[in-house]
């Protein structure tokens, strides 16, 4: 199939657009590596510089059957400081993909959402039919364009499947995590192992066995492995949500002991306040993948962990 990845030099984005070309599929990846690496497009994939807003019609025109849109705006933080880039990053920017996609009658969309969507939730683990009650504008941003996909599908025909990832880490074959600033966890823990220092631990004080918090975790060729698919399992008429997690939780602790165990490293912890808006627990129930796409999670903590590390060290 002829596809068009955005975002596709991002970190979940090149890992797809690389199981994508394996697997056989046509790949354009347009990005404007305004957050990816020119170098982290896959080989066989063909590049395209641009915005959504500037190139997405034109690359859409050139035979393209679906999407797998990843391009996005994604510091929970920074939404919070500065809504208006998330709006228009996010839902403005996607309006205007999914503009030229209905101009040129290409109607299947994988879209990455999140689970910020869900905000704090009342209980773990989290459902697809759980109240979406965002937290924050990169949250509430995301979820507009979810709904906005439910209409699309039910007004113009399209067929959207929308994957809510929680906790993504690992790396494969040469393509991992490389934010600029990182904040997520076990990155910031190997650069930590690395730099002979010790990693912030943001809140001791949650409702949680030891006090750090929870999430769920999984391995981004798992992600990759649930766009696939995803990509089958569109259907013109039906917007289709599905979490994905493991429905496993671990603690900020226990993680850095897993990365502790895969470095051979005593990584040492600083004790800090909580971070703003983290709630304390967030694990997601993947039953209904499970049940309509038959996808589960495979690969573990560990796996992630040492996965990340191989491409930390690698990359000198
Ligand atoms: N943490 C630390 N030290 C760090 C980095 C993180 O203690 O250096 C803690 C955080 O406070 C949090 C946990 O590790 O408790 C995980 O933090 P991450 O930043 O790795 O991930 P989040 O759970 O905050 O973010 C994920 C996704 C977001 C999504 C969010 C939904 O990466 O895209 O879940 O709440 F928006």
């Amino acid at each position: 199939m002829r596809v068009l990845v955005t975002g596709g030099a991002g970190y979940i984005g090149s890992v797809v657009a690389a199981q994508l070309v394996a697997t056989g599929h046509e790949v354009t990846v347009l990005d404007d590596l305004s957050t990816g690496h020119a170098d982290a497009v896959p080989h066989g994939a063909h590049f395209v510089k641009g915005g959504l807003r500037t190139h997405a019609a034109e690359v859409l025109a050139d035979g393209v059957e679906a999407v797998l849109h990843f391009a996005a705006k994604s510091l929970v933080g920074e939404s919070v400081a500065d809504p208006a880039k998330y709006w228009s990053g996010n839902l403005g920017a996607t309006l205007s993909l999914l503009e030229a996609m209905r101009g040129l009658h290409v109607h299947t969309i994988v879209f990455s959402s999140t689970a910020a969507v869900y905000g704090e939730p009342e209980r773990t683990p989290i459902d697809e039919q759980d109240p979406t009650r965002p937290t924050s504008p990169y949250g509430a941003s995301k979820l507009a364009i979810d709904t906005s996909l439910t209409e699309f599908a039910r007004l113009y025909g399209f067929a959207p499947v929308s994957l809510r990832y929680f906790n993504v880490a690992g790396a494969q074959d040469g393509y991992g995590e490389r934010h600029d600033p990182e904040t997520h966890l076990i990155p910031n823990v190997l650069a930590a192992a690395r730099q002979d220092r010790p990693v912030n631990v943001f809140g001791t004080d949650y409702p949680t066995p030891d006090g750090t918090c929870v999430r769920d975790y999984i391995h981004v060729s798992d992600l990759a492995d649930a766009h696939l698919r995803a990509l089958e399992a569109c259907e013109k008429g039906r917007h289709k949500i599905y979490n994905l997690g493991s429905q496993a939780g671990f603690s900020v602790r226990e993680v850095i002991e897993v990365c502790r165990e895969v470095t051979g490293i005593d990584i040492a912890v600083n004790e800090t306040d909580r971070r703003p808006g983290d709630p304390a627990v967030l694990v997601a129930s993947s039953e209904r993948i499970k049940a309509d796409l038959g996808w589960q999670a495979k690969l573990d903590l560990r796996a992630m962990a040492s996965d990340a590390w191989k491409f930390t060290q690698a990359r000198g």
